[in-house]
């Protein structure tokens, strides 16, 4: 079977559940950045700060809007990501917290992404607004490979934040690493990893490099390294670290990740936001345009899937995750399959759940599954 490790999961936020007492997922995404890595092709725009102040009215009135229409209670995790959610100053979170606290009595889980430069009078401030896990896009501690992805900041710029992260009352700390960029080399990565090591982190999320279309790099292959030996044994180096639970994520999990992969129900405010009703099968999609989502953020696209696209979206992220899948979804055929994956030792039973044993043949195990 091919070893698939290039789909865009990652961007492919999934559906979910409603539960007893009416709680929810809420995703919030902020499209500011400093400035555009070569490779990102997230709604995330370096020119449009001017709408800062008219995005939070904007905010403002979906999240009304959401919370009155799906009648929402509370929230079980929230994830504040961008775009670069650390380019806001802390006014705007003081505000947008008076709106999200009365939801946030039983919240196990607020995470905000941050460049890793933010200051530790940011970092203080939005811990004491109750933020309790942070996600730092660090790519590299190594300053040439953070010049050729274009980042804004350096390897010390970095550490020192991180460490301030952790001073300022944060236990729960990600970073995100980029691999397989041209100028990865065992040296490179096995530096990476000795810092790595020695800073306070509860958690890394590592990307193998896409090539994406709308990005400095569309097109340009030569960016990308394809040296499969290297990605394996950083890779593995990570996992001895930290442990794995899903395709990209080691370390102590991230809930509000788990619930997506977990199909719960979950809101998505801010431009270019999707969001995930059980009730009636749908998908949202605000105006990903921040203009235009500021004119109207309660302007949907809707996305109907059919019982079985939520069964193979099961299927595929239940194997590309420690989460596994219910056995009871699958049809007498698939059955027969997973039975036949289950004799040559790719998947394994337990209790009612299947399980994978590599995250990485997700997409081919879903495909047999399910043909
Ligand atoms: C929204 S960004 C994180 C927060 C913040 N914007 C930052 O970069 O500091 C999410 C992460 O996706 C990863 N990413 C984005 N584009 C990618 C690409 N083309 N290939 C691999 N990883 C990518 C990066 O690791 C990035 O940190
Ligand atoms: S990777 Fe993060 S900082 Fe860089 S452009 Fe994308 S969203 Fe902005």
């Amino acid at each position: 079977m091919k070893n698939k490790n290039k789909s865009n999961i990652k961007k492919n936020k999934n559906n979910f559940t409603f539960s007893m007492n009416n709680s929810s997922l809420l995703y919030i995404h902020i499209p500011f950045c400093d400035s555009k890595c070569n490779y990102c092709a997230f709604n995330s725009y370096t020119n449009l700060n001017h709408l800062k102040k008219n995005y939070f009215k904007a905010i403002k009135k979906q999240f009304l809007n959401e919370i009155e229409k799906f009648d929402i209670e509370e929230f079980e995790t929230v994830f504040i990501g961008g775009g670069t959610p650390s380019t806001m100053p802390i006014s705007f979170y003081e505000d947008l917290f008076k709106l999200l606290n009365p939801f946030l009595k039983n919240t196990k889980e607020i995470t905000i992404e941050s460049n890793p430069n933010a200051s530790f009078k940011w970092l203080k401030n939005i811990k004491n607004l109750g933020v309790n896990r942070i996600s730092f896009g660090v790519q590299s501690f190594n300053d040439g490979k953070l010049k050729f992805l274009n980042r804004n900041h350096s390897a010390k710029i970095a550490t020192d934040t991180i460490k301030n992260a952790k001073k300022a009352g944060f236990d729960n700390i990600n970073i995100d690493i980029i691999y397989a960029t041209a100028v990865d080399d065992y040296e490179l990565l096995q530096n990476d990893l000795k810092i790595m090591d020695s800073l306070p982190i509860t958690h890394i999320s590592a990307y193998s490099l896409m090539i994406e279309e709308n990005t400095k790099w569309q097109d340009d292959y030569s960016k990308k390294k394809e040296d499969e030996e290297l990605e394996i044994w950083f890779i593995k180096e990570i996992k001895k670290r930290f442990g794995q639970y899903e395709i990209s994520n080691f370390g102590i999990p991230c809930l509000h990740n788990l619930g997506y992969w977990e199909h719960k129900k979950y809101l998505g405010i801010g431009a270019g936001a999707v969001g995930f009703i059980k009730r009636k099968n749908f998908r949202y999609y605000t105006q990903k345009n921040v203009y235009k989502y500021i004119k109207n953020p309660i302007s949907y696209k809707y996305e109907y899937l059919s019982p079985n696209d939520i069964k193979t979206e099961k299927i595929l992220l239940g194997l590309r995750s420690k989460t596994g899948f219910d056995k009871s979804i699958l049809n007498e055929n698939e059955l027969k399959r997973v039975e036949i994956l289950i004799y040559e030792k790719k998947l394994y039973k337990k209790e009612n759940k299947i399980h994978s044993y590599d995250f990485l043949l997700a997409d081919a195990l879903s495909e047999y599954i399910t043909e």
